[in-house]
């Protein structure tokens, strides 16, 4: 299984932006995971299609861009405009979860589907073969920093079987609470697109950081099971 790193800059200087992709980059980063939360789905608010255009200028890695917010449909075309590689949306706010999966295919970006943690894997089992991913939320959606719910592992599983069950191969990305120490347990149980905020840019060098995690994942992955 291979695995890839995607750092969540919500956790960077916003100041310094380019400065903490290029670190993070320099340390491996697979994918870089831009949080976008409008204050009404999450109590957060952070950015939009103007910095995610900028970024997409000197990132040199794929964008993963994480929608956590209402009515997402209204905004599809214009982030994936702005550069966004992966488009992932809430199951919670979307009563027609099939139409906005082939909306961002049709754009021409990869679909993710966002489970919350009070969320259960049978709210996808109508659309398991139609994802190009699945991302399970570890922590409540919002803020960085936020402790692993540890639950999270045994879901992860449960999205696995869902999508097997269903002659689909998506990777399934995990995103809240994880670090260094317990990264091997989500790989363990099928997670390979690991999202770190906190682990990889609060501690002062995102770069060893970053190669750190990416380290401990890939010893994870290749343990066989
Ligand atoms: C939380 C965001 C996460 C966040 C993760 O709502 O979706 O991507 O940045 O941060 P850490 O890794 O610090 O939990
Ligand atoms: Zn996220």
């Amino acid at each position: 299984m291979t695995v890839q790193i995607a750092p969540s800059i919500l956790s960077a200087d916003f100041a310094a932006l380019g400065e903490a992709i290029a670190a993070a980059e320099r340390g491996g980063a697979d994918l870089i995971h831009v949080d976008v939360m409008d204050g009404h789905f999450v109590p957060n608010i952070t950015i939009g299609p103007p910095v995610v255009k900028s970024i997409k200028r000197i990132a040199k890695v794929p964008l993963d861009v994480h929608l956590m917010i209402e009515e997402p449909d209204r905004y599809l075309e214009a982030f994936v405009e702005a550069g966004a590689s992966m488009l992932s949306v809430h199951v919670e706010v979307l009563p027609h979860l099939h139409r906005t999966v082939h909306a961002i295919k049709a754009l021409g970006a990869r679909a993710g589907v966002v489970l919350n943690p009070s969320t259960p894997v049978a709210a996808l089992s109508e659309m398991a073969a139609d994802v190009d991913y699945v991302l399970v939320m570890s922590v409540n959606p919002g803020f960085g920093g936020q402790t692993f719910i540890p639950r999270s592992e045994s879901k992860v599983r449960e999205v696995r079987a869902l999508l097997d069950r269903a002659g689909n191969r998506a990777p399934i990305e995990i995103d809240g609470g994880i670090d260094r120490h317990n990264v091997a347990r989500v790989v363990a149980a099928g997670a390979s697109i690991i999202v770190a905020g906190s682990a990889v840019f609060h501690g002062g060098d995102p770069e060893r950081a970053t190669r750190e995690l990416k380290a401990a994942a890939l010893a994870a992955a290749s343990v066989p099971r």
